[in-house]
């Protein structure tokens, strides 16, 4: 049978950074309130010129590099992102940016902190049932565009930051995204979200069916909007239980996972999910001081950044977890 597994990482942040103490100028906060509450110190966001597509780019060209596969080799491109760059999606800009002579299938998938886990599973879906062969899963979000910069209980979470990695479809014996667990609830939404403004468009046609308004006038988005607390609780429900299912469906238990690698959200999430699920802190992933809640982008982010520094090594297991905006939230068992 056809398997699959990740050959490579790469990630990418922009250079601009704002530490908690710049943040203290524009809202009423403090250091010692960021840090002890979120574990957050860092975050880098993208500014003047630069694009999210580039950022993605650059993290998918370090994921080749490291994999050694040439970009016109890749047949697939999944850019997890909810902030594209273009509305109609960013992903077929990936290969044109890496300079592909061959262009491979490209498309967004738009669900927020989740988006990566739901990206993996996807390329694995399209590799075993599609005979697809190298697939970049980018996960990249520049929350900045739409963080309300006045709003003391957002602001101080996201950062912007793109990782990548290269999944490739290998013989069966030697699968590395052994299982998963993925849902959604939309009764949730009311919790975090990034709407439309007040469409016009739902006005635009009255009860008879007449036009009410013609032309429609164009709409956008409104800032991030969360109730934190309620988040919280989700998130420290929720992924555990996910992560115990997709441990279950691989044959595994706690004891067996190296690494905990959760969306990096609230360094007390992570804590949270690992007592619940017996982890040892020694074996939890996380760098969320230095970047902040990067969304689709952190698991990847946090992952390369494992990677080139020696501590998940080739044949560890990892547990990974995404969730968020949507709601949305899923889990996955990997193999690096
Ligand atoms: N500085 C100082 N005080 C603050 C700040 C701040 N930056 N933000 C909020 N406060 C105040 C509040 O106004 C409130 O004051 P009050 O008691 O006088 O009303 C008090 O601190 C407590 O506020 P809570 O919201 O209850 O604080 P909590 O301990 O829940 O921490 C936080 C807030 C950090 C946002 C937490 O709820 C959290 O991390 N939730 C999860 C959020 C998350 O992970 N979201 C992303 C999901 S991923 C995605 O899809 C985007």
């Amino acid at each position: 049978s056809r398997g699959c597994k990740l050959v490579g990482s790469g990630s990418a942040v922009p250079s601009l950074e704002i530490s908690n103490g710049d943040l203290a100028k524009i809202v009423e906060t403090s250091d010692e309130w960021i840090s002890v509450r979120t574990g957050i110190r860092n975050r880098r966001v993208l500014s003047g010129k630069d694009r999210l597509s580039g950022l993605a780019a650059e993290a998918a060209k370090r994921a080749l590099e490291m994999a050694q596969v040439d970009a016109d080799d890749v047949d697939l491109v999944l850019l997890c992102t909810s902030t594209p760059d273009d509305l109609f999606g960013s992903a077929p800009q990936i290969p044109r940016a890496l300079g592909c002579k061959r262009n491979p299938v490209a498309y967004d998938i738009t669900a927020a902190c989740s988006g990566f886990v739901l990206g993996l599973v996807s390329a694995a879906s399209h590799i075993r049932g599609g005979g697809f062969q190298n697939v970049l899963v980018i996960g990249a979000d520049a929350l900045s565009r739409y963080v309300d910069w006045t709003d003391r209980g957002t602001c101080i979470l996201f950062g912007d930051a793109a990782g990548a990695v290269l999944v490739q479809a290998c013989d069966g014996s030697e699968d590395g995204l052994f299982a998963f667990d993925l849902h959604s609830d939309g009764e949730g939404q009311k919790h975090l979200n990034a709407g439309i403004k007040n469409s016009e468009i739902e006005h635009a046609v009255g009860s008879n069916g007449s036009a009410a308004s013609f032309p429609p006038r164009n709409s956008s988005y409104s800032c991030i909007q969360m109730t934190g607390n309620e988040v919280f609780r989700f998130a420290v429900s929720r992924v555990p239980q996910s992560i115990e299912s997709s441990l279950a469906k691989a044959g595994l238990n706690g004891s067996d996972i190296d690494w905990l690698l959760l969306h990096q959200a609230n360094r007390r999430i992570i804590d949270s999910v690992a007592t619940r699920l017996e982890i040892p802190a020694e074996r939890i992933l996380s760098n969320l001081a230095n970047y902040g809640n990067t969304s689709a982008a952190s698991i990847p982010l946090a992952l390369d950044e494992a990677v080139r520094s020696g501590t998940v090594q080739s044949g560890h297991t990892l547990a990974v977890a995404g969730f968020g905006a949507g709601l949305t939230w899923g889990s996955t068992i990997v193999r690096w």
